[in-house]
């Protein structure tokens, strides 16, 4: 039997007290619809559509990375008007519909898979996820009547005090039959103090009908939604955690698992060591034997094996190869490429520079539309003057070049292979190779100029007291 998703993602998120949709605010680095869209790709469903209303053009643009379809719900009526919008573009399809709400992304494929099992083996007309919260504030309950067979579903809102009391809640993920969806929807009215089409309805009349609807309560984490940010704090911790598990039991080292933030898509090799306070974020991918002190934030960047990258720095869409060290307090930011050996030390910033295998630069420098050879030693203080206020000029410093510390490099402006440059210059000219270049005020000592100034003020004090 074919099985089809549809993921509701329409709604407009009152309870986040957001001007974004709930659906886009990430989790772990990914907004919230795509680990949904991304766990309903696993089952490999005949068909896969995501109902969007609310912000739809963004919602559909957080889902770019991979195809799906989209259901457009002009006016959001409620889950089941949303059902019903998504029946409606699909007439022909039948077997069982998984229905999803796009608030729910902390379950896995397993689950969807043992619920679409059990729909399958009872003959269901409706199988439904349940789960027991102690404080079930915000979900729809399980109303049971005799022998514990559920009635229906209650929403919160016109929920009685004796059925809020109830903690079994409707998770919003359930299997169709999709005949029976079809012939009961057109039923659902919104009689009810939301003044909405509510899809949980569907479950009273499939019993009015005589047929078989299946709770599976499952205790788990997994069916959490996500309604208010106190949730969605909550589900990123349990995302959070669950990837540094993944990554641990692959042999990477967390100082404190509790304060080590992993997005989900970065890439760890074992024998990594992360201290507390480490951000890896976006499509960031880190080496073995790399260690990353603590207070490290590492953007979309490429980290090779045994880098090691020094307390409170900060790396964006950079490429370290291996054996780099980095900071502690550095800045290295976009378009920057470091290869084998290099070492940047405190306060270095570097943008769109480029670094040849083993040269340093290790105190309190800006290198900026650089390009650097290998083996260069880049004193204290330096500063590619790359800015003029209108346009960005390139520097260029080659092989084996030594640049004295507080040199102020004035661009465009290169210095050839094995030049040196003396310390406290502003180059502005090309240093040929080889070459020695030095560029400040010469020194003048006069000497004995301070004791005869000494002597002056003395007998001057002595005429003004008289
Ligand atoms: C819903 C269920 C509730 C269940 C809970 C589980 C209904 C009426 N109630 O409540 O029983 O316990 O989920 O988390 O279904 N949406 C649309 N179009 C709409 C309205 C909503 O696409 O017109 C989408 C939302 O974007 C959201 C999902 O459907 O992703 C659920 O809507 P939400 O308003 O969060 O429902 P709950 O009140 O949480
Ligand atoms: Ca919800």
């Amino acid at each position: 039997m074919d099985t089809h998703i549809c993921i509701l993602a329409a709604g407009q998120s009152k309870r986040m007290k957001s001007k974004v949709s709930k659906l886009l605010h990430p989790l772990c680095g990914k907004p919230m619809i795509e680990h949904v869209r991304d766990v309903a790709a696993e089952l490999e469903p005949a068909t896969c559509a995501v109902v969007a209303g609310f912000q739809r053009d963004q919602v559909m643009d957080a889902l770019h990375r991979k195809p799906v379809d989209f259901v457009v719900q002009q006016e959001q009526l409620g889950t089941g008007h949303a059902v019903s919008e998504f029946l409606k573009q699909y007439p022909a399809i039948e077997g069982v519909l998984l229905v999803m709400n796009g608030d729910t992304p902390l379950v896995h494929a397993d689950l969807l898979r043992r619920l679409l099992a059990l729909h399958m083996e009872k003959k269901a007309s409706v199988s439904l996820l349940t789960t027991d919260l102690p404080d079930a504030t915000g979900y729809g309950r399980i109303v049971r009547g005799k022998g514990g067979m559920i009635e229906r579903i209650v929403e919160e809102a016109d929920a009685t005090e004796h059925e809020r009391a109830i903690h079994e809640i409707n998770s919003g993920i359930y299997a169709f039959d999709i005949a029976r969806l079809r012939a009961l929807l057109p039923l659902v009215n919104a009689n009810n103090k939301q003044k909405e089409y509510y899809l949980p309805d569907v479950i009273e009349f499939s019993l009015m009908e005589k047929r078989i609807v299946v709770p599976f309560k499952a205790n788990s984490e997994e069916v959490l939604g996500i309604n208010t940010r106190v949730e969605l704090a909550n589900a990123e911790k349990i995302l959070r955690r669950r990837i540094n598990e993944y990554w641990m039991l692959r042999g990477v080292t967390m100082r404190d698992p509790e304060s080590t933030y992993v997005d989900a898509d970065v890439q760890i090799a074992p024998d990594t060591v992360l201290y507390p306070n480490v951000y890896l974020e976006g499509s960031t991918s880190i080496g073995a034997d790399v260690t990353i002190h603590q207070n490290c934030r590492i953007t979309d960047s490429f980290i090779d094996d045994r880098c090691v990258i020094y307390e409170s720095s900060s790396i964006e869409l950079a490429h370290l190869e291996q054996n780099v060290k980095i900071g502690p307090f550095a800045r290295i930011r976009p378009d920057s490429y470091l290869h084998t050996g290099v070492r940047i030390g405190n306060f270095v910033e570097l943008k769109k520079t480029n670094i040849g295998r083993d040269s340093k630069a290790n105190h309190l420098s800006y290198l900026g539309d650089a390009t650097i050879g290998r083996d260069v030693n880049v004193g204290a203080g330096t500063i590619t003057c790359n800015y003029d206020g209108e346009k960005k000029h390139p520097t260029v410093i080659e092989d084996g070049v030594f640049i004295g510390s507080d040199t102020q490099l004035i661009a465009p402006v290169k210095v050839g292979k094995g030049a040196y440059v003396a310390a406290g210059s502003s180059i502005t000219e090309d240093v040929p190779a080889d070459s020695l270049a030095i560029a400040r005020g010469r020194q003048i000592n006069k000497e004995g100029w301070v004791a005869k100034k000494r002597k002056t003020t003395k007998t001057q004090r002595h005429e003004e007291s008289k």
